[in-house]
């Protein structure tokens, strides 16, 4: 299941491995792997220091006592990361600042035993990590909940997973802890000594030291902090959070793989349409390693209103949508619930690997909208040129105030159309089901299906020749 490429900066530490399903034990193996990287054939993990840039193929195999399987991937030295979506798990969107080692540790686990080989691989830790002070010499530390820090990022590693840090540009964060200001080149060698592997930077607290805050001003302490990055030898991905203004129109300039361009997700429709359905607005700013961010998943058991750990108040049918949506803006995935206690049917939204195909897919083509009547399409392009498309029934008229009221309105069926010339695909087309990954056959000029209330019908329609 690994996305087609990969993208790793020269002489920084190399952690990536085999994601491959099935029964174990599994040997594993890489052919063209070059000078500096090696794989451990047991856990599939490879790792070291790449040494030249290039594009290299790699054959990655997986052999089991069924038989074998093998993908050939490109692996891209040079200067971009995070080539596809960066996939995880946060810990706001349920612990927000109750965060401590036993949970993080616990999301590192599960995602290693149950998500891992679906893709999954960044463990970050959100707001309320950080020490009430600085150390003499200036460093930010972890506080009492973080007991053995680096026995943590070791841990996270030692599963081939990635680990994620939050800090702000203000003197504090969003949570009311202290942020990076002013202290930007020590706190990004600390969090590189560390082994960070990703950084979310969120805006909030500095709004202390500007209290002009325009789209100029904000980039600012973003492109102060991107310098300070490329100063350590790690690969880390920069995530600009709090939803500025514009960010798509500057994110990439101040060195951003991801910025979030919306304010807080909750597990309401309302939100997640409000914020999901914009997306099209910003979407042309995405390429791979630069991503619009319509902020985390709200599946599984979540904490907001805080205190109240809940399991997700969207509907089944309003998560497959948020999933499919999701996917098809590329956005990058980061689970928010509780992994300790996942129930199986959140675990299977996020084990489907057609539709986690359709978040990696590497040409990261941006999402477009069709407005129907009873709902939206949306689609995308993928690299083998067929599209991923989601058909939508969403409110079209109003919106609810609250999700008890969409309990209480009609749950029909509604037929919606996708005219195939929409794509620029002439005649026929074959369209497979995503989620069901079945085959629906051939349809010629169109494919019309009818989609449950709040729900999606998520297909891949491709040109049949
Ligand atoms: C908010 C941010 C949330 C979370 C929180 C932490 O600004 O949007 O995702 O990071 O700060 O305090």
């Amino acid at each position: 299941n690994n996305p087609l490429v990969y993208g790793v900066r020269k002489g920084n530490p190399f952690l990536w491995g085999v994601m491959a399903t099935g029964i174990r034990p599994m040997i594993f193996s890489a052919s063209g792997l070059r000078e500096g990287l090696a794989i451990d054939t047991n856990t599939g993990l490879i790792t070291g220091v790449a040494l030249k840039d290039g594009n290299y193929k790699v054959v990655l195999t997986a052999t089991n006592k069924k038989g074998i399987d093998k993908k050939t991937i490109t692996i891209k030295i040079g200067k971009d990361i995070a080539l596809t979506p960066p996939m995880g798990w946060n810990s706001w969107n349920c612990w927000a600042l109750a965060v401590d080692d036993a949970k993080v540790r616990d999301a590192a686990r599960v995602m290693h035993e149950k998500l891992y080989h679906y893709g999954w691989n960044y463990v970050n830790i959100d707001d309320g990590w950080e020490a009430t002070n600085r150390t003499e010499q200036g460093e930010i530390l972890a506080n009492e909940k973080f007991p053995d820090f680096k026995g943590l990022t070791d841990y996270i590693h030692s599963l081939g997973l990635k680990f994620g840090i939050y800090s702000s540009p203000g003197p504090t964060t969003c949570g009311g802890y202290i942020g990076s200001y002013q202290h930007e080149d020590i706190d990004a060698k600390t969090w590189a000594s560390q082994g960070v592997d990703y950084l979310k930077y969120d805006y909030c607290g500095y709004s202390s030291v500007e209290r002009n805050s325009e789209e100029k001003t904000i980039q600012e302490p973003y492109i102060t902090m991107r310098k300070a990055l490329d100063k350590v030898n790690r690969d880390i991905v920069y995530c600009i959070g709090y939803g500025a203004p514009n960010v798509w129109k500057w994110g990439e300039e101040a060195g951003g793989n991801q910025w979030r361009t919306t304010r807080d997700i909750t597990d309401e429709w309302n939100v997640v349409t409000a914020i999901g359905c914009f997306q099209d607005v910003c979407a042309k700013s995405s390429a791979p390693g630069k991503y619009n961010d319509p902020d985390m998943l709200v599946v599984g058991t979540l904490g907001k209103p805080w205190g109240n750990i809940h399991n997700s108040y969207l509907t089944a049918d309003e998560q497959y949508s948020h999933i499919s949506l999701w996917s098809i803006l590329s956005a990058p995935l980061l689970i928010g619930c509780d992994m300790a206690n996942m129930d199986d049917f959140t675990l299977n939204l996020l084990t489907n690997n057609e539709v986690i195909a359709v978040d990696q897919d590497t040409i990261v083509s941006p999402a477009k909208k069709i407005i129907v009547h009873n709902g939206q399409i949306w689609y995308k392009k993928l690299y083998d040129g067929s599209y991923a498309v989601g058909l939508f029934q969403i409110d079209p008229y109003y919106i609810m105030w609250n999700q008890k009221e969409g309990e209480k309105v009609q749950r029909d069926l509604y037929d919606i159309k996708i005219d195939f010339s929409a794509l620029g695909i002439k005649g026929r087309a074959k369209v497979r089901d995503l989620w069901r990954q079945k085959d629906l056959g051939i349809f010629d000029g169109s494919y019309q299906t009818k989609v449950p209330y709040h729900g999606v019908r998520f297909v891949k329609v491709t040109q049949d020749n």
